[in-house]
């Protein structure tokens, strides 16, 4: 039987609000690549809740909170800070631990903008960040069908779940 006593699962959700006014300074940033959409969203980094789920989701398996208490958004260092700065401190955390990436599963949630033209390069930009091979990355979107906040076009909202193993 495989040992699971070593396997941590985790799980991220993140929201941003779509600013009124497209602003080029701040394009939509999604799994570190810039979405060439006239979309802005409102956040003290880049928000870009891709990876900020992906954070998450790690914190959570390895049970030490959440990005807010380990990035804060009242932090002037981290003012417009690229999410991949951050995404590389988790990492390093859980390298430090001995946890090590199995797989990572990201859903999208937008009834704006339409994901699956930049899905591919989504994908291979995460699997470069993650240092993991492309059969252990998945991204996929889905629309509110019009329901709620994310239906309305306020806002847009990313889940992902991570498997982790222990080495230790
Ligand atoms: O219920 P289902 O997810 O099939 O329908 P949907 O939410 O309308 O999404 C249909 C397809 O559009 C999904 O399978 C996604 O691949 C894609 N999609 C997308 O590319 N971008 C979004 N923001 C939402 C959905
Ligand atoms: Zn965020």
């Amino acid at each position: 039987m495989t040992n699971v006593d070593g396997i941590r699962i985790g799980h991220g959700f993140d929201v941003h609000r779509f600013s009124e006014q497209f602003d080029s300074d701040k394009p939509l940033k999604l799994a570190g690549c810039v979405i060439p959409e006239q979309l802005s969203l409102i956040a003290h980094s880049d928000g870009d809740l891709v990876l900020h789920a992906v954070c998450d989701a790690i914190l959570g398996a390895m049970a030490v909170g959440d990005i807010g208490e380990h990035f804060p958004d009242d932090d002037v260092a981290l003012a417009g800070v690229d999410s991949a700065v951050l995404l590389e401190r988790v990492l390093q955390m859980a390298d430090k631990k001995q946890y090590r990436l199995i797989n990572v599963d990201v859903t999208v949630v937008a009834q704006v903008p339409k994901i699956s033209p930049y899905r591919q390069e989504l994908l291979s930009s995460l699997c470069s960040l993650l240092l993991l091979d492309s059969d252990r990355v998945n991204l996929k979107a889905s629309t509110t069908e019009q329901l709620g906040y994310i239906g309305r076009e306020e806002g847009m909202a990313c889940h992902a779940v991570v498997l982790l193993h222990s080495n230790a």
